[in-house]
């Protein structure tokens, strides 16, 4: 059920944690990524917080842009289709793939583990040539996303910005992934999700209904949808289950994480029947799929 928290000139905020009313939301054309800093003052602060980490260079980076962006769709689906033609045989140096099986199966490694899993996200942002797995490498480029997730954290985070730590990590992501603004947000900001999936693979890896060396990997029962994602009302508008009417500029923050059910639909977690559709949802699970198979590989000859 939604919930409206408003306090008049400071906060004017509308709270969603049901998965259908988020699917709802996801379509309508009246709220969107606009990112203004407009309404109450709670609203511009934490505009002004997701704009630090989702903009650069003063724009929107291209996968937070608002719907009607001249080249968003276009590249989106460019994205999509580079991706899925990267997984049609899993292009990841094995070494990468082993360190993060190594840690699924025995909870030893976790550095390397997440030093694997940046090179995997940050792969199809490699220069050609320079595709091949170097541990200190992508331990380097995990620190740098650390420190951008420090810098998010409204308390925690005030010295880092205030040092432009945060600026000079998305810099060195940048370097790193081509220039290219879905480098940085696969390194720099979806990373927290893989981690999360990437213990849910080590918890249902121990589960003794996968211990049959023939389970079969399961998205589903890793899946993990994204904290929030937040948008704004361009107009003043009714929304389900709130009683007045919502203000112009208001910050509606869907919480897709608390919202995923078991029952919430596939794709539920990339936003995937809708325009803001991940186009990376297929290259991740194929990700996991390769890491899965090398654990039970594994595992069944231990
Ligand atoms: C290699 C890593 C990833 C890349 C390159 C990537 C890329 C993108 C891009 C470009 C968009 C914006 C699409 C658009 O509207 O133009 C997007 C949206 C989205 N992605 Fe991903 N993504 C990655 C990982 C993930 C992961 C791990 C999750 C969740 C588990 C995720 C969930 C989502 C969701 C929910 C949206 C919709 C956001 C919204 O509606 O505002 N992504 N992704």
């Amino acid at each position: 059920m939604a919930r409206y928290q408003h306090i008049p000139g400071i906060a004017s905020i509308v709270h969603v944690d049901d998965d259908r009313e988020i699917d709802a939301l996801l379509d309508r054309t009246d709220l969107d990524r606009a990112y203004a800093v407009k309404g109450p003052l709670l609203n511009r602060l934490m505009i002004l917080r997701l704009r630090r980490a989702l903009f650069r260079d003063g724009r929107a980076l291209l996968s937070f842009a608002p719907r009607e962006n001249s080249d968003r769709a276009a590249a989106q689906s460019a994205l999509a289709k580079r991706l899925d033609a990267m997984i049609e045989s899993p292009p990841w140096d094995n070494t990468a793939i082993a360190a993060m099986a190594t840690y699924v199966t025995t909870g030893a490694g976790r550095d390397a583990a997440h030093a694997a899993l940046t090179y995997a996200a940050a792969y199809p942002f490699l220069a050609p040539g320079d595709t091949s797995y170097e541990a200190a490498k992508f331990s380097r480029l995990f620190g740098l996303f650390q420190i951008m997730q420090v810098a998010r954290m409204p308390w925690k985070g005030l010295s880092s910005r205030l040092m432009g730590k945060d600026k000079r990590a998305a810099r060195e992501i940048l370097q790193a992934t081509g220039g290219d603004d879905y480098g940085l947000h696969a390194v720099g900001v979806t990373l927290a999700n893989s981690l999360v999936i990437l213990e849910r693979l080590r918890a249902v890896l121990a589960q003794p209904s996968t211990a049959d060396a023939n389970a079969a990997f399961e998205w589903n029962q890793i899946r993990t949808s994204p904290v929030a994602v937040t948008r704004q009302n361009k107009a003043s508008c009714r929304m389900p289950g709130i009683e007045q009417e919502v203000p112009a500029n208001s910050l509606i923050v869907m919480k897709l994480r608390q919202a995923q059910r078991a029952e919430s639909p596939d794709g539920f977690e990339f936003a995937s029947a809708h325009w803001s559709f991940c186009p990376a949802s297929r290259y991740i699970e194929a990700i996991f799929a390769r890491v899965y198979e090398v654990a039970k590989r594994s595992q069944a000859s231990a």
